[in-house]
């Protein structure tokens, strides 16, 4: 039996809430952590800080960072400002990024740019990602701020390039998988790669976790993206077919492009081009009928297994278990 195969035996047995437990204690201090730094003297900062941060967000990539440093029996405190760190990062871009694609609802509440505006979003925004730099410099490593800097940067990158892809029916998968790596997988990697860096483990065992990250966060926005066409606001928290509506030429949607009928295909090129969810119901449906859902969730159980298998080498613990549970998690997630 490959060692795949045996994971996929061994992950059947811990579930997302077994994973939460074994570092139940790491994880409220993150919270704590993140808690207090968010604080600010200036009211609406604070405000609607709290209110992104504490509206129920999974932390998947804080439990990457604990599991990392756990999993190489890591036993000084950084990773507890890392997780925290890397949350704040994931928020900031998340509060940019629902001012950049529109959107309404997130974790099941109005989105903060729904209840305060664009500006102030994109400005609360900013002062998360540099709180996130200001926390980062207190652990006082060259390396860690190389990889922090560098991921942030390249997640701009990622997000300038899906905007430039956006209405445009000629984009490639190619290029469609490169900005999901950049806008996401990128922030997994770094998440995971640290866990291994502040271990002091060897050069290879830090490439392990980071292509783990890598394939894990590819995995996870392939989902995202099927869930967009496949699952319901109430399930998600967020509100399904933003992606149509912004014209944004996610792979389940040039998939059905690709592959439909010549009408449905028409159609869908106008989607991508005009935006807008007027069709959204036979699109939809073409999505499904053409297959672009399950070519896609393929795609995604092929990199979730590129996640499980780049942990093979490794020291086998309950921590190491939980990181191929999350591989299997983030594609049978359904929120
Ligand atoms: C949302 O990430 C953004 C994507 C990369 C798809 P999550 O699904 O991890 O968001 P929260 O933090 O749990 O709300
Ligand atoms: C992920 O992409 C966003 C970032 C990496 C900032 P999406 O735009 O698909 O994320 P959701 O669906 O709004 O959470
Ligand atoms: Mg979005
Ligand atoms: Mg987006
Ligand atoms: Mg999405």
């Amino acid at each position: 039996m490959s060692r795949i195969d045996a994971t996929a035996e061994k992950t059947d047995i811990i579930d997302l809430e077994q994973v939460r437990g074994l570092i139940a204690d790491d994880m409220s201090l993150v919270n704590s952590l993140i808690e207090t730094s968010l604080h600010s003297e200036v009211g609406l900062i604070d405000k609607l800080g709290h209110y992104i941060i504490n509206s129920g967000g999974k932390r998947l990539r804080p439990v990457v960072v604990l599991l990392s440093a756990r999993a190489f029996n890591y036993s000084g405190e950084q990773h507890i400002n890392l997780a925290a760190i890397i949350e704040f990062i994931h928020t900031a871009t998340l509060l940019h990024d629902d001012v950049v694609d529109a959107s309404l609802l997130r974790r099941g509440q109005k989105t903060a740019n729904q209840r305060w505006g664009n500006e102030a979003s994109v400005l609360v925004g900013d002062f998360v990602y540099s709180r996130a730099f200001q926390m980062m410099v207190e652990i006082n490593s060259m390396r860690v701020m190389e990889i922090l800097s560098e991921a942030t940067n390249t997640i701009a990158e990622g997000e300038v390039q899906q905007l430039i892809n956006r209405h445009d029916p000629e984009t490639s998968q190619a290029s469609y998988l490169e900005v999901i790596r950049n806008k996401t997988a990128k922030l997994f990697e770094a998440a995971a790669q640290l866990g291994a860096v502040i271990s002091d483990r060897t050069e290879q065992e830090e490439q392990s976790l980071a292509a783990y990250g890598r394939h894990l966060g590819t995995a996870f926005q392939l989902v995202d993206d099927v869930l967009d066409y496949s699952s319901s606001s109430d399930e998600l928290g967020k509100n399904v077919g933003d992606d149509l509506a912004e014209g944004k030429p996610t792979l389940p949607l040039l998939y059905a492009m690709w592959n439909g009928s010549e009408k449905d295909s028409a159609i869908i090129r106008d989607a991508i081009e005009n935006g807008g969810k007027e069709h959204i119901e036979s699109i939809t449906s073409s999505i499904h009928s053409t297959g672009a859902i399950s070519y896609t969730a393929e795609l995604a159980r092929k990199e979730s297994q590129l996640a499980a298998h780049a942990l093979d080498k490794l020291p086998p613990s309950e921590y190491l278990d939980a990181l191929y549970a999350l591989a299997r998690f983030s594609i049978e997630r359904q929120f």
